[in-house]
């Protein structure tokens, strides 16, 4: 049937964009999707100006399939900091609900890294996610956990070393600055341990107490010092730890006031939450010619103190030996070596004491941040809001907002408000986000079937829309990446007893 145009006063009316309306008239109901390909500029060159540019760059670690036109999607922080210039800091933050993938993602981020010549290291592996992977690669993997192999917090003998190398001459003011920094560190770490250990970090006495005792320490050892020798510092009451005391010339006022900095490196030593593990000389020293990981798997998940503890040391001897791999090579004594440092379970940290917020920030710090990458890995934003003080919760926050990078799992509905605090997220990612979590068919059948939004993610960088991509693990990786491995294992022998089907008959009447 044809139709006559319909004239309007000034000519015939245009159709909308779904054609005429009305019977017969070809309106279409259903909007097709353009169809979208990738080319080559030389293949596409003719299209133009249909060919479009591509959602995302092909800068960096291949992480997975472009979730909507099924492109490879490239990105790592220090590729898109160094190559790409999208971002202002070479720093992710991964987030999702327990289980979803994240930390299979950040593996597939350091093992493409690995191939691009950048060592990951792996500052506290807890489940170990990682241990197979570095071990894969020829690195070192580094054991800790009570028994198992200790973590001397007060040795700085690679900065002193590397000050040494730097000598007196055109490099002495780095040479300066590498041991202040190390010096400041060790402090760090120490009252991070402090903080852990009662609760509460140190006051403003205690500080510089702690700051004046590990001077003198200085002075009089020249082995390596342990946590017992800095009691030790403290309890012979040097001039230099008393004036700092405010002692008043009392003796006694001296002791009233150092007791409660005693009994807590006491319990430091071996009867405290804490534990020994930071009481003795380090059993294996870090080589950072090569990839490496510390192993503190062994540590029980609910010594939440010692989990912290060991978490804040682990940062302050990696980030230390960074720094001094950084500052030999800016001075030509050293190969200038890339780094992808990976920060698992963030949050277990953060909340193992009050102040821990601060001091993860100050042993986290790089001197210099060409080449590092720093990737930091959390469940919810809930964990890191649990923190008792505001401040403490805004600058957790923050460090969410300060990461260049956003890569985001699976998340609940109740996330999203809290997740605006610290980045825009549109409405469409926030339901994507959202449906994500969705758990598996509700089949017996389909009982080993692994949740469907297991593996996706999207990135997001500033205000631009996110990259919803799909980590599809390979066949090597697969064996390198199974968390579940002893529940596999134990269904694979039988052990978990055969899935019974049980006929429920329907109450009569
Ligand atoms: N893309 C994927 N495809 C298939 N399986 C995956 C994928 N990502 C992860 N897995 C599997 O899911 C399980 C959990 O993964 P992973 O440990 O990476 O999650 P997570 O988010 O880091 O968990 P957690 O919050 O407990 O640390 C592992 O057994 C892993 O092999
Ligand atoms: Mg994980």
């Amino acid at each position: 049937m044809r139709r006559e145009k319909p004239q309007g006063p000034s000519g015939p009316v245009l159709p909308g964009p779904r054609g005429w309306h009305g019977p017969a008239a070809g309106h279409s109901v259903y909007l097709q999707p353009a169809a979208e390909w990738r080319a080559t500029s030389v293949q596409a060159c003719g299209l133009w100006p249909f060919s479009v540019g591509a959602g995302a760059p092909l800068i960096g670690a291949p992480l997975g399939k472009h979730l909507l036109t099924g492109a490879t999607v490239c990105g790592d922080p220090i590729s898109w900091f160094q190559r790409a210039g999208l971002l202002t800091a070479p720093t992710a933050f991964v987030m999702g609900l327990q289980g979803f993938g994240k930390s299979s993602c950040i593996r597939r981020m350091a093992l493409s890294l690995a191939g691009f010549g950048v060592l990951p290291l792996v500052l506290g592996d807890l489940k170990p996610d990682y241990v197979d992977l570095i071990a894969a690669l020829d690195g070192q993997v580094i054991t800790l956990g009570r028994g198992r192999g200790y973590l001397n917090v007060l040795d700085i003998t690679l900065a002193k070393a590397a000050a040494r190398r730097l000598g007196e001459g055109e490099h002495a003011k780095l040479g300066r600055e590498l041991l202040a920094d190390a010096v400041g560190r060790r402090h760090t770490m120490v009252s991070a341990l402090i903080s852990i250990q009662r609760g509460h970090p140190p006051n403003d006495r205690e500080d510089s107490m702690l700051a004046a005792a590990l001077r003198v320490l200085d002075e009089r050892h020249d082995a390596t010092p342990v946590l017992s020798d800095l009691l030790e510092t403290i309890e012979s009451a040097p001039e230099r730890v008393r004036a700092s005391a405010f002692d008043r010339g009392s003796l006694e006022r001296y002791r009233e006031l150092v007791e409660p900095l005693q009994v807590t490196l006491q319990a430091l030593l071996g009867e405290g939450r804490v534990g020994e593990m930071f009481s003795r000389q380090s059993t294996v020293g870090l080589d950072l010619d090569r990839p490496a990981v510390f192993d503190v798997s062994s540590i029980p998940e609910d010594e939440t103190e010692l989990v912290g503890a060991a978490l804040s040391a682990c940062w302050g001897v990696g980030f230390g030996a960074v720094n001094v791999t950084h500052a030999l090579a800016e001075a030509g004594l050293a190969p200038m070596r890339h780094y992808l440092i990976i920060l698992d379970e963030l949050w277990r940290a953060l909340i193992a004491g009050r102040g821990m917020v601060d001091r993860t920030n100050s042993l986290t710090r790089l001197n210099r941040q060409w080449g590092v990458g720093v990737v930091m890995c959390s469940h919810t934003i809930k964990d890191l809001l649990s923190l008792p003080d505001e401040h403490e919760r805004m600058k957790a926050l923050g460090l969410i907002e300060r990461s260049g990078m956003l890569i985001c799992g699976a998340l609940p509905p109740e996330e999203m408000p809290r997740l605006a605090l610290a980045k825009d997220l549109s409405l469409a990612e926030q339901r994507q986000l959202i449906s994500w979590q969705d758990p598996p068919a509700w089949s017996a059948a389909a009982s080993n079937d692994a949740p469907p939004g297991r593996g996706n993610f999207m990135i997001k960088i500033g205000g631009r829309p996110a990259i919803p991509f799909r980590v599809t693990l390979t066949k090597a990786e697969q064996g390198l990446h199974d968390t579940n491995k002893l529940w596999h294992e134990q269904s694979r022998r039988g052990e978990l007893g055969p899935t019974r089907h049980v006929a429920v008959d329907a109450p009569e009447g």
